[in-house]
């Protein structure tokens, strides 16, 4: 059996430059993994037929050929013309549709765990996997700090960061992924301009979605944040998760206390390194 942590992500930088005849967008997002994560418990056996049994800890989920875990473990058999017997365990921590990245970094988990069972990928092959499930797999199966350009799934290394100190803080209130897309159409008129694509945001902590998923308790949890010592704070992908980023572990902690006792979920974490 293999165990692997599926690590959440924020975006510390999340631009939108173009709507792209294929209905997706181009962005420009500087990604970080942080340790709030999910674990997997995978193992698998090559069989005579494909069977896969899922259980997570978290009954809103479905487990059945609609969750992108169940989805992966096909791509990845499928790839390699394979079949086996696959048993996932999910222990889900990471909060569901938050701009957080869980589905997507669970998906990337198992294609790794998956590997570590088979051996049967390059790096390269992972990522064309990753990419067929979703913009942020592939960052996903890398993990650590990348800048994420195309639609997401254009993943370049960068330098790991000092060790920093993360809350992230959620309140009442979410917008799909798809609708704060399409409200950002609205606003940017489809991003339409005759000088070509909109220039990126020259403003080091900047998230386009910011104002467009203008949900009450962002702005609360933001301002808790900042009265607390918060370097600085923002909204994660398309919300409704906000981070801030504390100098050491003891202000963070103490903002962690703070946000709870205001009624908001709220996850100390740090920032994690590579994982490829
Ligand atoms: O790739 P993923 O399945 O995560 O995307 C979910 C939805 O978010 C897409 O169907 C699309 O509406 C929107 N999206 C987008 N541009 C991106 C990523 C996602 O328009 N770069």
């Amino acid at each position: 059996m293999v165990t692997e942590k599926a690590f959440a992500k924020i975006n510390l930088f999340l631009d939108v430059t173009s709507r792209r005849e294929d209905g997706y967008h181009n962005i420009i997002s500087v990604m970080q993994s942080v340790s709030l994560c999910d674990t997997l418990h995978v193992s698998a056996l090559y069989a005579d037929d494909t069977q896969i049994r899922l259980y997570i800890d978290d009954p809103k989920l479905s487990t059945d050929e609609n969750n992108l875990i169940y989805k992966s473990v096909l791509s990845y058999l499928e790839h390699y013309d394979i079949k086996a017997e696959v048993d996932i365990k999910v222990f889900k921590r990471i909060p569901i549709g938050a701009g957080l990245g869980g589905g997507s970094s669970d998906a990337a988990a198992t294609l790794r765990a998956l590997d570590n069972i088979f051996n049967l990928a390059t790096e390269e092959d992972l990522l064309n996997i990753a990419v067929e499930l979703g913009s942020d797999v592939p960052f996903c199966l890398l993990g650590g700090r990348a800048l994420c350009t195309g639609r997401g799934e254009r993943v370049e290394k960068l330098a790991d960061l000092p060790l920093s100190y993360y809350v992230i803080a959620i309140g009442e209130g979410r917008v799909s992924t798809p609708r704060a897309y399409a409200d950002l159409d609205r606003i940017y008129n489809n991003f339409v301009s005759t000088d070509g694509e909109r220039k990126i945001t020259n403003y080091p902590f900047y998230n386009i979605f910011e104002n467009v998923v203008a949900l009450d308790d962002i702005s609360k949890i933001k301002e808790i944040m900042i009265k607390n010592e918060a370097e600085y704070t923002l909204m994660s992908g398309s919300g409704p998760a906000v981070f801030g980023k504390f100098k050491d572990q003891k202000s963070a902690e103490t903002a962690e206390e703070i946000l709870h006792g205001a009624g908001y979920s709220a996850y100390l974490c740090h920032s994690v390194k590579g994982a490829l």
